[in-house]
C-alpha cells in the first residue's frame, strides 16, 4: 500500500524506487524501503507504519515518563538519569533490572523499525528478542517487540522515543510527563555522522559535508530536525513537558537534576542526586559499557571511535566543520530559529 492515513492524522508516502536508489548510495537499505510521513516529511524505514498506530494508541499511565529526543542529542544520558531517579533512586546494586542493558530497561518504543535492516536483522537485537520471548509469550514479533514489552512493563515506566510529539497521541501531555532533550545542531550533526557510520544499520560511507547537507534537506532517517525540536519547544511552558538541552546538562548537571527532580515530583535528596550525577557521568556510563547490543555496531569503527559513548563534549563541531559547512549550517540554523525564541549554545 503506497499511501496510508495514520491515527495521528498524517499521511504516509513510500519513497519511489528512483528516490530509494538515490538515497541508498550511502545507506544500507531497509527491506521494506523508506516512508515519508506528511506533512512534515518524517523519514523512517517503511515498516514503521506497521507500528505507528499501535504506538499512537498505546495506553498511557499517569506515572509514565517519556524521554523524547531527535537522535544524538543526549538521549542515553537523560534516559539513565530518569531510569535511576524513577526505578532505582538509591542505586541499589542488587536491583534486578540494572543487570539488563539500558535499551531493554527503557525501551525505544519504535525500535523494531530498525531491525528491518538487512545488516541488523540477524543479531542486532538479541537482548530485546530475549526479553520479548520471556515477557510476551505467545505474542507475535511482527506486531512490534518493543511496544509489546512496554505494554507489559510494570509502572512507573521510562519510555524512550525518537518520534516527535505530533506522531504520538494528541493527549500525551495531558496523560503523562515528557522530558525533551535538545542539542545544538552542529554537535548533533557530528555525533549523528559518527553514529550512522558505526551502526550497521547505517554503514554510511560519505563525507560529513555530504551527510550534513542530506540532514539539512531531510533525506536521512529520523529527519527533519527542526520540526522535531520546535514542536517540543512550543510546549516548554506545558507543566507536563520539561525542555532542556545537552549543553545545559553539561554546564550544570546538579542544577538540571534538581529541576528534573522537581518536574517528576520525586523529592530525592541532594545526596541521592549527587550519586545519580556520578552514576550517569560520561566516564561512569562509558565504563559500565554500551547500553545496546554490540552486534549493532561495525566492530572496527566502534573500537577506534566508540559507539554510543564517543566524546561526550560540547563544541566538537569545531574540530570537524569546514568554514563552508559552518556557514551553510549557520544559515540553516538562523532560518529555522527565526522568531521562535530558541537559542543554542555552540561553545565548548
Ligand atoms: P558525542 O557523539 O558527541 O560524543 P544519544 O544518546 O542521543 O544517542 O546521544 C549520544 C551523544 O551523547 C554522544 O555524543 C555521547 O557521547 C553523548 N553522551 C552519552 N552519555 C553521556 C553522558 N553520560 N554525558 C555526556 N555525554 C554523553
Amino acid at each position: 500500500m503506497n499511501k496510508q492515513r495514520l491515527l495521528s492524522g498524517h499521511e504516509t508516502e513510500l519513497l519511489t524506487n528512483e528516490e530509494l536508489q538515490k538515497a541508498s548510495k550511502d545507506l544500507v537499505m531497509y527491506k521494506s524501503g523508506l516512508v515519508r510521513i506528511l506533512p512534515d516529511g518524517w523519514l523512517y524505514p517503511a515498516i514503521a507504519t506497521r507500528y505507528l498506530d499501535r504506538i499512537y494508541n498505546m495506553e498511557l499511565r499517569s506515572d509514565d515518563v517519556l524521554i523524547m529526543t531527535f537522535p544524538k542529542c543526549g538521549t542515553t544520558w537523560m534516559q539513565e538519569i530518569l531510569w535511576a531517579m524513577i526505578r532505582n533512586p538509591d542505586l541499589d546494586p542488587s536491583n534486578e533490572e540494572i543487570k539488563e542493558p539500558l535499551w531493554v530497561r527503557s525501551l525505544d518504543v519504535g525500535i523494531d523499525m530498525l531491525f528491518d535492516n538487512y545488516k541488523l536483522a540477524k543479531n542486532g537485537m538479541n537482548s530485546i528478542a530475549e526479553k520479548f520471548s520471556r515477557v510476551c509469550p505467545g505474542k507475535k514479533k511482527e506486531d512490534g517487540m518493543a511496544i509489546q514489552i512496554v505494554e507489559n512493563q510494570p509502572s512507573p515506566r521510562v519510555i524512550k522515543t525518537h518520534f516527535p510529539l505530533d506522531l504520538l497521541h494528541k493527549d500525551l501531555l495531558k496523560k503523562c510527563k515528557v522530558v525533551y532533550v535538545a542539542r545544538n545542531p552542529k554537535d548533533m550533526m557530528v555525533s549523528f555522522y559518527h553514529y550512522i557510520r558505526v551502526a550497521k544499520g547505517g554503514s554510511y560511507q560519505g563525507s560529513l559535508e555530504k551527510f550534513a547537507r542530506e540532514v539539512m534537506r531531510g533525506e536521512i532517517p529520523y529527519c527533519p530536525y527542526w520540526p522535531h525540536v520546535l514542536q517540543a519547544w512550543r510546549q516548554r511552558d506545558n507543566p507536563n513537558l520539561y525542555f532542556t538541552t545537552y549543553e545545559d546538562m553539561k554546564d550544570d548537571i546538579m542544577g538540571e537534576l534538581r529541576k528534573v527532580n522537581k518536574f517528576l515530583g520525586k523529592n530525592l535528596t541532594e545526596e541521592q542526586l549527587k550519586k545519580i550525577a556520578e552514576f550517569t557521568s560520561f566516564s561512569s556510563m562509558k565504563t559500565r559499557g554500551e547500553p545496546i547490543d554490540k552486534a549493532f555496531y561495525i566492530e572496527d569503527i566502534w573500537q577506534k571511535e566508540g559507539g554510543m559513548f564517543r566524546k561526550g563534549i560540547k563544541g566538537d563541531w569545531k574540530n570537524h566543520f569546514s568554514p563552508k559547512l559552518n556557514q551553510e549550517m549557520d544559515q540553516w540554523i538562523s532560518d529555522n530559529v527565526k522568531d521562535t525564541g530558541l537559542n543554542f549554545k555552540f561553545g565548548n
